[in-house]
């Protein structure tokens, strides 16, 4: 890539090997269910998830969505974290595309929602109250940290839910960065979900898609409601031949992302003028806030590092979350920890 670009990791460009693989791919009407290289990838992904069923779609976005058409009807509740991408970046698609009530719960600094709070916000019987219907966790959790969420939490969530009669969905858009994180089978983290969504499109590399994941009926639907939202691709396959080598070779390199995401953090911890939140990264995700005494704010922090190949992230004007990610390598994050110390010292010597 010709910058060093931490903003995200749905920045990735797809690699050599997934460019001849998406040019060599064998292709068919998805719609039709023809297309073989599609059916592959969602075989795939439902085997590595322990699920019986997947299905390919566009993106993250539209897949969380189709998990909550599926599992709600109008009118129904749906309890998330309050720093949620579902809740917070998902442009109220639930609300208008679904006639679904979002039912915020704090996200704990950890990631969790509390169990407690789980428990008093589920609706009694009352014709007053819409029906509370889903819980939705997000795994790793983007805002608190890029924090994994552990099998034994969302097996607790998993209990509660479904003695409640509630299904539970995992916004995994990078769970499998959670299970290379914790050390864990991606199928364990998964068991107690009713669907789960995963991107390919951010760490895993792949240019395009994410996949839902569920029962066979579950997915029947899905497929349904794909349509109806005008996800329905047709030789797709092109793109779904990255998401294989996704699924094949970038799952277990997450690590490096990992290690790269520590390097930057302890780097970064020694300039002048930078907090690193304690505890950070927990996975691809540094979060670090300019100290009070630094006049600059982020967006400045920014602008400076542009011309010397950098592209950041400003959460806020004195908060960054910078993403490793396959494309930074040692170098990068070097180089990275230089810059940042030469915009911080060029404002030490000029205020
Ligand atoms: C936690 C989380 N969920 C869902 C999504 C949505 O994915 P997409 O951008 O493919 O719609 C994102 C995207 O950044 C995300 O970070």
């Amino acid at each position: 890539m010709d910058y060093i670009d931490l903003r995200s990791d749905t920045v990735t460009k797809p690699t050599p090997e997934m460019r001849e693989a998406m040019a060599e791919a064998e292709v068919g009407d998805d719609v039709y269910r023809d297309d073989p290289t599609v059916n592959q990838l969602e075989d795939l992904a439902a085997q590595m998830l322990g699920k019986e069923a997947a299905i390919f779609v566009p993106s993250g976005t539209m897949g969380n969505l189709i998990a909550q058409l599926v599992h709600c009807q109008r009118g129904d509740e749906v309890i998330v974290g309050n720093l949620s991408h579902i809740y917070l970046n998902e442009a109220g698609g639930m609300s208008a595309l679904g006639g679904i009530q979002p039912c915020p719960v704090p996200n704990q600094k950890d990631g969790t929602l509390l169990l407690d709070e789980l428990l008093a916000s589920i609706r009694t019987e009352d014709v007053h109250h819409p029906i509370t219907r889903l819980i939705c966790l997000e795994n790793t959790q983007n805002i608190c940290g890029g924090v994994p969420l552990t099998p034994a939490y969302t097996r607790q969530v998993g209990e509660l839910a479904h003695q409640n009669g509630l299904f539970l969905h995992i916004d995994g858009a990078r769970i499998f960065n959670s299970a290379v994180a914790q050390n864990v089978s991606v199928r364990e983290l998964v068991e107690p979900a009713d669907s789960v969504m995963f991107c390919l499109s951010k760490g895993l590399v792949a240019p395009i898609g994410s996949i839902l994941v569920g029962s066979q009926k579950f997915i029947a639907r899905a497929r349904h409601i794909r349509k109806m939202l005008g996800g329905g691709m047709r030789q797709v396959g092109v793109v779904a031949a990255a998401g294989i080598i996704s699924l094949e070779k970038m799952v277990n390199r997450l690590a490096d992302d990992h290690n790269r995401a520590r390097k930057l953090a302890n780097g970064l911890r020694q300039v002048q003028g930078l907090a690193v939140d304690e505890g950070s990264p927990y996975s691809n995700m540094v979060y670090l806030n300019l100290t009070d005494d630094v006049e600059m704010d982020s967006r400045q922090v920014c602008e400076r590092a542009h011309p010397m190949g950098i592209l950041l992230d400003a959460e806020n004007p004195r908060r960054f979350r910078l993403v490793t990610h396959y494309w930074i390598d040692d170098d990068a994050v070097n180089k990275t920890i230089s810059a940042f110390r030469t915009i911080l010292n060029y404002r030490l010597s000029h205020y």
